[in-house]
This record gives C-alpha cells, sequence and structure tokens, in this order.
C-alpha cells in the first residue's frame, strides 16, 4: 500500500500508467510533488487537515514551525494544485483550527480558515459552499479563555460556469430526530453544520501514535454525502490515514499523501484492519465474531464456509424484509400519526440487544465492522443494515463451496492487519479493539451456531493460539492528543 512519491510520479507519467497505477496507496513524501504530477480534473472529493504551523512535534520533525510567510505560501500552493485536480462540481474540504505569528502575544491567535480563504478565491476560484464547525468536548483547558472546543471544515466546490451543483446525498447521514415529532422527516433529519463529535483522544477507540487525528464520524459524513461508491478520495496531508480508511471501507477508490514515512507505515496497518466496501466489512465481522467467536486463533478454509452456509441459511432476511416494510407501510398511509408508534417501535429494536431480529443482528455486527455507523441514525440506518446483510446472505446461499472458498480467501487478503492465509488455514491474527461490538452483541444468541454441526474430522474447532503477528504495541498512543488537531 506505501508508494514513494517518486515511484507515484513515474508511475503517473509513464506511458502506460496513469491514475489506476497509484490508486488506494499512501504515497510517502511531499504532497505538493505528488499533487503536481496529478491530471487536471481528476478527483471526486477532497477531505484534509493540513498542519498547522504551532510546532507540533509530529513524527520525522517535517518543520511544522516556519516563518508565517513562508506557510501560508506553501498553503497557497498546495490549494492551487487541488483546484486543479478536482473535477468539475467536486467537492473539497478543509478542515483546520488556529496558526500563530512567530513573535505572537501569548494568545493572539490566527484562523486558518479565514486566512487561506483568499487563496481558494484567487483564479478560477472555487465556491464557499458551507462552513462547518466540528463542535468536541474535552480538550486542553484554558485558563484566561473560553477552552477551545472547535474546528472549522470549509466546503469548497469547483463550480462550472460559476454556478456549483455538487454532490450531496443528505440520506446517506440523516440523524435521528430529537424528539418523536409527527411533523419530523420520518427518514432522519438533515445533521445540520454544527457536528458534534468526540475527538480522538487518549482511551478512545481510533487512537494512534498520530497527534492530530481527526474522528473517522466527520470522515463518514464528508465521503458518504459527497461522494459514491468508485469515486476518488484524495487526502494529502493523510497522516493516520483516517480519510483513507473511511474511503475504503465505503467503496471508494483513494489516494493518501503523507511525508512523515513513520506516520506512513503506521497508516497502512490501521488502514488494512477494514475490508473494502461494507459487504466484505459485514462479512469480515460475521467472520470475527461468529465463525472465530471474536479471539484470534486459527481455523481450516474448508471449515469456515461450512459454518458460513447454515449462517446465511438461518438468516431470515425474507421475513424480516416483510416486517420491515408493514413498518413503513403503516407510516405512510396513516400519516403523522403512526410516525411515532413506528418511531418507538424501531426504537424498541435498536435498545432491546438481545432479539433475534436480523435488522439488529445486521446493525450490530454493522456497528462492529465499522462503529461509526451511529451516526446514522433512524430507519436510514436499518435500511442499510438490512440491505447488506440480504446481499451477504444471497452472496454466501447462491456461491458454491469453491466460490466461497475464494470469496473468503479475497476477505483475507483484502484485511492483511486482520487476518493471514497460512496455506488452508485462516488465521484471524487479532481483533482490533476499534472493532469490537458493543457489550450486549456478545450476549446476542445465535441459533446456527449453537445447533449441532457436522465437523470434518481434524477440524473441530478454533486453534486458539496467537500465530505470530506484529504486535499490538504498534497500535498503543505513544502521545496524548491535548488540543483539537493540527
Ligand atoms: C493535521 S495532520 C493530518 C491528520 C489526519 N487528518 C489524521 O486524521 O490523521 C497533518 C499531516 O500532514 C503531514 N505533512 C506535513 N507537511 C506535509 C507535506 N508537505 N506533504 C505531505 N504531508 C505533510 C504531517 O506529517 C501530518 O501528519
Amino acid at each position: 500500500m506505501l508508494l514513494p512519491v517518486e515511484e507515484f510520479v513515474s508511475r503517473l507519467v509513464e506511458p502506460h500508467g496513469g491514475l489506476w497505477a497509484v490508486e488506494d496507496r499512501i504515497v510517502v513524501g511531499d504532497c505538493l510533488t505528488a499533487l503536481r504530477h496529478m491530471p487536471d480534473s481528476s478527483v471526486d472529493l477532497i477531505h484534509t487537515s493540513p498542519p498547522y504551523n504551532i510546532d507540533k512535534a509530529y513524527k520525522g520533525d517535517h518543520g511544522d514551525k516556519q516563518g508565517l510567510e513562508r506557510y501560508l505560501d506553501f498553503l497557497r500552493q498546495v490549494i492551487r494544485e487541488m483546484k486543479r485536480v478536482l473535477k468539475p462540481n467536486a467537492s473539497l474540504f478543509w478542515q483546520t483550527g488556529y496558526t500563530q505569528t512567530e513573535n505572537a502575544v501569548a494568545g493572539d491567535i490566527l484562523p486558518i480558515d479565514m486566512l487561506s480563504y483568499p487563496f481558494f478565491k484567487e483564479e478560477p476560484p472555487l465556491i464557499l459552499w458551507d462552513r462547518i464547525i466540528w463542535r468536541y468536548f474535552g480538550g486542553m483547558a484554558f485558563k484566561r479563555k473560553y477552552t477551545n472546543r472547535h474546528e472549522t471544515i470549509l466546503w469548497f466546490v469547483k463550480p462550472v460556469d460559476g454556478a456549483a451543483t455538487p454532490a450531496f446525498d443528505v440520506d446517506t447521514i440523516r440523524e435521528r430526530s430529537r424528539e418523536l415529532d409527527k411533523r419530523n422527516n420520518f427518514w432522519g433529519r438533515n445533521p445540520g453544520n454544527v457536528w458534534e463529535v468526540d475527538r480522538v483522544a487518549y482511551g478512545t477507540t481510533e487512537q494512534s501514535s498520530h497527534i492530530a487525528v481527526y474522528p473517522e464520524e466527520v470522515a463518514e459524513k464528508i465521503i458518504r454525502a459527497s461522494s459514491k461508491p468508485g469515486d476518488l478520495v484524495v487526502d494529502p496531508f493523510s497522516g493516520s490515514g483516517t480519510t483513507c480508511k473511511v474511503a475504503r471501507s465505503l467503496g471508494r477508490r483513494w489516494i493518501g499523501i503523507e511525508i512523515s514515512p513513520e506516520y506512513a507505515k503506521e497508516s497502512v496497518m490501521r488502514i488494512g484492519f477494514q475490508q473494502p466496501g461494507e459487504v466484505q466489512s459485514l462479512a469480515s465481522a460475521i467472520l470475527r465474531e461468529k465463525v472465530f467467536g471474536g479471539r484470534p486463533g486459527s481455523l481450516p478454509l474448508e471449515e469456515i464456509s461450512r459454518r458460513l452456509t447454515p449462517w446465511a441459511r438461518a438468516t431470515p432476511v425474507d421475513r424480516c424484509r416483510h416486517l420491515f416494510q408493514d413498518a413503513l407501510s403503516t407510516v405512510f398511509p396513516n400519516g403523522r400519526e403512526a410516525k411515532p408508534r413506528v418511531w418507538q417501535r424501531f426504537d424498541q429494536l435498536i435498545d432491546s440487544g438481545n432479539t433475534h431480529d436480523p435488522v439488529v443482528e445486521a446493525d450490530t455486527l454493522l456497528l462492529a465492522s465499522y462503529r461509526n455507523r451511529r451516526n446514522q441514525n433512524g430507519v436510514y440506518r436499518y435500511r442499510t443494515g438490512l440491505e447488506t446483510l440480504e446481499a451477504l446472505v444471497m452472496r454466501v446461499a447462491q456461491s458454491g463451496a469453491d466460490t466461497l472458498k475464494g470469496f473468503i480467501e479475497e476477505l483475507v487478503a483484502a484485511e492483511p492487519s486482520s487476518y493471514r492465509l497460512q496455506g488452508t488455514n485462516v488465521a484471524l491474527l487479532r481483533v482490533d479493539r476499534r472493532l469490537k461490538p458493543p457489550a450486549h452483541a456478545s450476549q446476542l444468541e445465535v441459533p446456527w451456531l449453537q445447533a449441532p454441526m457436522e465437523i470434518a474430522a481434524g477440524s473441530a474447532d478454533i486453534a486458539h493460539d496467537t500465530p505470530s503477528a506484529p504486535s499490538d504495541e504498534a497500535y498503543q498512543p505513544s502521545l496524548f492528543t491535548s488540543g483539537g488537531q493540527g
């Protein structure tokens, strides 16, 4: 997944090269060099956060304390290149906080979005489509002013003939309305442009040794709403790989650029914990939780596929789809009065952790496979869960033994930080804390697993020995993220 910037450039320019030859990679090197070699109008979405020039102790010490003029000139050049590589109507999300001058009076802050805004407006200008506030909790307490608890995200769009029509699929990010008010949109509300999302700090589940990680939930909202599967998402300052990890798990193509080899290497490990695409993520969660029982170990490929088939047969997707549709059809003919009742019913589904309803099962597993599913609340979340589950059940149920083994092999290869194929055995190397399901999920009854199964001789059970693998130490935080980001 790692690609030195020189190799990136030569793959782009060689006769049969092009973007296809450098996608799904973390490029190690200067983003300005990398961006300058990328073709015009080739990128569907950029979500990035530049260094803030506040002397942060980034690994590799790539000069986070230049003079203000030099820093702004650097940002200006990067912005010019980002504008050039964006496709018409594509979006750019510029996430920033504050910088300071070398001789600043203590406490005199300079907002990076204000300083850099004019560069976005230089010819050819982008349109500032929205200004999002990411509001977080915690952070280092200030003594003589209000503790900083926000960052801004400027959403720019590359116009066509002076007008912009950016992609915005709000249905994919609707959140649960606060009240069961019958006037509310049943599918959930537009999340608005103030996002309350916890910071990634010590003890949380997305931490890495990077000191300025933004939360996956922020990246997920942006990528879901402003791109579609198959689109190319780029982060020129990819750090711990948040944008790339989320893009991959949502089935987008992606390129990250990071100057620090240490961060680049670590981000590859982080991205390697996530299957590309939702069906694969769910399949991986089922493998981890249902087939391996949530513990590292090793199982014959044959045995895994033997266990998946009864799981697919025992998952009553049809019955569940009807239940789901019944609930919705009560709402629409009866209109407003029915909405609160149906909402309550969905709420009961969410809260009753031990139901056998496959929608809940899919939802729990989706949460396990990708923790930020929680930002899609309400009915939409169940619909996505059900559709994803259905696609997987069909895939498993309709596959012959060899096709199923091939599918498992693909899954394993695509999540190298979690699995390894060792001859005809699959080893689950570790269960990333970040991917653990909520407590109640482990109490879910799994009828197909409890049913007596015919097990091939020699493959009777999971060998719970942890195979040799990179140790979990690699994922321990070495630094405490104390401020916002940058
Ligand atoms: C604010 S952090 C980005 C954090 C990232 N959003 C995440 O979630 O992990 C900025 C990153 O830009 C990197 N960086 C600084 N100068 C760079 C350059 N010229 N080219 C590429 N990356 C650079 C830093 O090493 C740092 O990891």
